[in-house]
């Protein structure tokens, strides 16, 4: 049931102020305790949190990898699960390993969970799948309650992922002491804001869909993000890549200048996601060498952002203001609808997209 949409993407997309509510008050008190099932979780038992996911799940995990490190001083590694399977990682004590999965039936992402079974200290899984072998086969699954998810490309899933991923860091960061207690009920609140946002945030579907028709004649599209907005990037072109097939990469800004500045002419457009936050005008010096080349610029970005940089950029997506810690929950429904908007100009099968399959069972 499409609730009316044309796609289930479109549903889903729209869902997702109510899904991250559900998500939230799922796992937070009334009074901004966190919960969680059974024996809860020991963060000061561990040194190291090794987190493993495919596609659009992976993205989220690189997302985390910012929040933990930054927010309980937990150090994080990422991987895909393909190549960590086979390479034999080794897996320290004190080592918490954490499987992020829509489905829970990824057959690389289990088979790297089985992997760690008898190594890691502990194995979680973030899910939506509440049954599914991930889930079964975790000391730890946490659902993230995103409702079926039919659309190929993963929309409320990521964010719910997100959000609960975010809630797991927070909790992290109060257990370890990394923050004090203000910070800890700020950033609390910033983050129940989220679904409100994101509500705002669909209001950009009409600007998206005219940027689209633009996007839609390219044949390459570059994205650039730095700091937790690189994962975006990541998944703006993952996203635009498998609805509409058009080549899309994205880059670390800063890695620009180390080689993929040279694909950058009049013809591709750069889509630039830059909340104004502590990066900002490292972005915008990036943003500045792909213009003075001729390159379309598409800066997703806040009111005071469009306000700095407007200069000279060939479009703009103007996102409400957030903290800058959960601005990747947020700049995912631009990222989002730009991928939608342009397959429907490109007149694809967004729901079905060619070649692939919702939950890849085989490896
Ligand atoms: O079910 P999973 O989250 O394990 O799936 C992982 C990827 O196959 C998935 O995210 C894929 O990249 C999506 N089609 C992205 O939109």
């Amino acid at each position: 049931d499409k609730a009316g949409h044309r796609h289930f993407m479109a549903k889903e997309i729209a869902e997702q102020p109510s899904r991250l509510t559900t998500a939230l008050n799922h796992y937070l008190a009334e009074d901004g305790t966190f919960r969680l099932p059974g024996q809860g979780l020991d963060f000061r038992a561990m040194d190291r949190l090794t987190m493993v996911a495919c596609g659009t799940a992976s993205y989220a995990c690189l997302v985390a990898k910012y929040w933990f490190e930054q927010i309980a001083g937990l150090p994080v590694d990422v991987d895909v699960a393909s190549e960590f399977r086979y390479r034999e990682p080794p897996i320290p004590p004190r080592t918490a390993a954490l499987f992020v999965s829509q489905s829970g039936e990824t057959a690389d992402t289990l088979a790297a969970l089985r992997y760690c079974r008898d190594k890691a200290a502990t194995i979680l899984s973030v899910v939506n799948v509440a049954e599914s072998s991930i889930a079964r086969e975790s000391d730890l699954a946490l659902p993230i309650l995103a409702g079926p998810e039919i659309g190929v490309a993963s929309t409320k899933a990521f964010s719910c992922q997100l959000v609960v991923l975010a809630l797991l860091a927070l909790e992290a960061g109060r257990q370890r002491g990394h923050m004090d207690e203000a910070t800890h009920a700020e950033r609390l609140a910033a983050l129940r804001s989220i679904p409100g946002l994101v509500n705002h945030a669909l209001g950009l579907s009409e600007a998206s869909d005219r940027v689209a028709a633009k996007l839609a004649e390219a044949r390459d599209i570059l994205f650039l993000g730095r700091g937790r907005m690189y994962p975006l990037a990541l998944e703006g072109a993952l996203k635009l890549k498998e609805i509409s097939y058009i080549h899309a990469e994205a880059y670390a800004s800063g890695e620009l200048k180390h080689g993929p500045i040279a694909l950058v002419d009049k013809s591709v457009p750069v889509i630039v996601m830059a909340p104004h936050d502590e990066l900002f005008d490292k972005t915008v010096s990036n943003m500045q060498e792909v213009m003075a080349r001729g390159g379309q610029v598409l800066l997703v970005t806040d009111r005071e952002g469009a306000n700095v940089a407007a200069h000279g950029v060939w479009e703009m997506l103007v996102l409400p203001d957030v903290a800058a810690l959960w601005a990747p929950i947020l700049y995912a429904v631009p990222a989002q609808l730009l991928a939608y908007h342009t397959a429907i100009a490109k007149g694809t099968d967004v729901d079905q997209p060619r070649n692939l399959a919702k939950s890849v069972t085989v490896e």
